[in-house]
Order: structure tokens, then C-alpha cells, then sequence
């Protein structure tokens, strides 16, 4: 049963009353489509991770409606408090420690004493997080593994039992870019939908990576241990031309004239961005149907291209 639901007031009112009795609702974010629960409720963010088949120790983002309810939940250092005054609301997460009294369930947290804060500025997202007055965990709304959704068929198409708060197309298109605010220096714990240069032009500082050992990486930035963002067909990086039983994604001018798509004819890496996940998803289909593999162009690293190559590589992985 596919659940689609106008935005309006009748449909955000049915899904905030179905997330109060602690239930599932797919919620549009200027991201990516979120699988939005009750963040004080743990039977509700239980039902979350077994929705998605997500490994319990891959904890969730809790979204708020503005910087009051963020400060309820996060402890806001120097960093923490620059990034929330420029890119809030917007398409950043930043990894704060939980306040004492923070009403958010530790099941979102999969046993870290830290959280993840977002909020979107998505009207939708915003009118519902209004509506309800509490947070929301809200993972991208597919199944573990599986590509994003950017669009609310997407969703449906991957989720048939949720009813989804049908937003739209995601104008950014890619998850956030998420900040750990944890020490004096700023960690980058995922490239995403806002640029490292934007970041680091407003903090006028670089930003540490995370340590490349298994220990650093659990801890600090669990997410990075699923596999992401998969298609279902083999897809091939840096690919010049199609070879024969290759649906190839072009970028830019020089693409070759058998691309069956362009992720930005002019090179625009905003614009590859938002159409990254929607090209996967109906290729993907299209090469399942034909009994055909992807291929894609390489994609120059700046600005949102070192997201966009992130989720790509993760893609390609089998
Ligand atoms: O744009 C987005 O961020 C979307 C929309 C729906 O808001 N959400 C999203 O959620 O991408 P999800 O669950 O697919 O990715 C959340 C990421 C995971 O990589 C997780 O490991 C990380 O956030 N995360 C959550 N809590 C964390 C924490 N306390 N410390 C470090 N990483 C954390
Ligand atoms: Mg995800």
C-alpha cells in the first residue's frame, strides 16, 4: 500500500498524530527524504532501525525547528555556535554532547554520548517539527544500504507501508554534511550537501579528519562502517565512454553523445548534486529492466563534488 500525502493541513496533522502514538512517516527534507519517529519515544526509534534494517550501532539524526530546541538537547561550543548562526536552518549536522536533561532517547544515539542535530529548513519538515513541538530522529528513508530518496515516490517505491509527507523533489539533494563539535577543533564526519570550503570559510579554520582505525571511526563516525547508497546494478567510477551493456552517466560538455544521462551539461556541481540520487534511482531501474550495468564520468572534487564522489565510491562497492 503506497501512502502518499499531500502537505497540507489535513495530512500534517494525520502524520503528527501518527508520530505521537509513535509511529513511522517519511518527511521531505531539502536534503534527502527523511524516515522521520519520535526522538523521546525508544519503542518509536526502535521501530526506525527495524524499518530500515539499520545496524544498531549506526546512530540516527535528531531534527529540531530552530536553535532553542537544539540548545535543549546539545551542549554548543565556540564552533558549534558559528556553524548554527550561519548554515542553520540548512543542510548541516553537527555532533554535539547531549545536554543533562536531554529528552531524546538513547537508542538515537546507539550507545554514543553524543548526538546528532539538524534543522532543516524544508517548509514542510519545518511545519511539522513546529506542529509536534518535539524532535524527530529521521535517517534518509531507505532501507540500510540502498540509495537516498530525493523524491517521495522514491520513497514509496522502497518503503510501500509508510505513509510519506509528499515535499516535492529535495532542492539540495544529497544528506548533510555532518560536523562532530566535540573539542576545540572541528571533526568532518560526513561530506554532504553543504561544501568543506563553505565551513571552512566560516570558521576561518581547516577541518580534522577522523582517524582511519577502526576504533576512531566507531566511535566518532559510525555511519562510515555500512555499506551506502548502493543501486542495485554494478556501477563503474571514472568511465570514459559506455562499453557495450553500460547505461553511462555523463558530466559536463565533453560528455559522449551515448550518455543516457547528464548530471550537469554546464559542470555545475550544485546541479549534480541535486539530480545525483534521482539519475541513480531511475537508471537503476532502467538497467534492472534491460539487464544492464551503470557506468559514470569521473566528477571533479570541488566544492559538492567530494559528496557526491563520497557517495559514489560507496555506491560502486559490492
Ligand atoms: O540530510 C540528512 O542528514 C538526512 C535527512 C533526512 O536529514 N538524514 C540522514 O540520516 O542522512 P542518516 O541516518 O542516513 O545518516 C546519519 C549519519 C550516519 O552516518 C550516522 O552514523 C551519523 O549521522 N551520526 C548520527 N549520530 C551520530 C553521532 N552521535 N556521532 C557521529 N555520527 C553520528
Ligand atoms: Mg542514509
Amino acid at each position: 500500500m503506497t501512502q502518499l500525502i499531500a502537505a497540507d493541513a489535513a495530512g500534517l496533522e494525520l502524520c503528527a498524530a501518527r508520530l505521537r502514538q509513535g509511529e513511522a512517516v517519511a518527511m521531505p527534507t531539502e536534503t534527502v527524504y527523511g524516515l522521520a519517529a519520535d526522538a523521546t519515544q525508544g519503542d518509536a526509534i526502535a521501530k526506525i532501525y527495524a524499518l530500515k534494517n539499520r545496524p544498531q550501532f549506526n546512530p540516527l539524526i535528531c531534527h529540531v525547528a530552530d536553535l532553542e530546541a537544539a540548545r535543549h538537547i546539545g551542549v554548543f561550543n565556540e564552533t558549534a555556535e558559528k556553524l548554527a548562526a550561519q548554515f542553520w536552518p540548512g543542510p548541516l549536522t553537527l555532533v554535539l554532547p547531549r545536554t543533562p536533561d536531554c529528552p531524546v532517547h538513547p537508542l538515537a544515539s546507539a550507545g554514543l554520548d553524543t548526538l546528532a542535530i539538524r534543522i532543516p529548513s524544508h517548509r514542510v519538515a519545518q511545519d511539522l517539527l513546529r506542529k509536534l513541538c518535539r524532535p524527530l530522529v529521521a535517517p534518509s528513508a531507505n532501507p540500510s544500504g540502498r540509495l537516498s530518496p530525493s523524491q517521495a515516490a522514491h520513497v514509496a517505491a522502497m518503503l510501500p507501508d509508510i505513509p510519506v509527507l509528499d515535499g516535492g523533489t529535495c532542492a539540495i539533494g544529497l544528506e548533510s554534511s555532518i560536523i562532530g563539535c566535540l573539542h576545540a577543533k572541528p571533526l568532518w564526519l560526513r561530506a554532504g550537501g553543504l561544501s568543506r570550503a563553505a565551513i571552512e570559510a566560516c570558521l576561518g579554520d581547516t577541518l580534522d579528519e577522523v582517524p582511519e582505525t577502526q576504533d576512531a571511526e566507531a566511535k566518532l563516525a559510525p555511519g562510515r562502517l555500512a555499506r551506502h547508497y548502493a543501486p542495485k546494478a554494478p556501477l563503474r567510477l571514472n568511465a570514459e565512454t559506455g562499453k557495450a551493456g553500460e547505461l553511462l552517466i555523463g558530466f559536463g560538455q565533453d560528455a559522449p553523445p551515448n550518455c543516457v544521462a547528464n548530471l550537469s551539461p554546464n559542470g555545475d556541481m550544485t546541479e549534480a548534486a541535486a539530480l545525483l540520487f534521482s539519475t541513480l534511482h531511475a537508471l537503476d531501474a532502467l538497467a534492472e529492466a534491460q539487464g544492464k550495468s551503470l557506468a559514470i564520468m569521473a566528477i571533479p572534487e570541488d566544492g559538492l563534488g567530494e559528496a557526491i564522489n563520497d557517495r559514489l565510491r560507496r555506491a560502486a562497492q559490492s
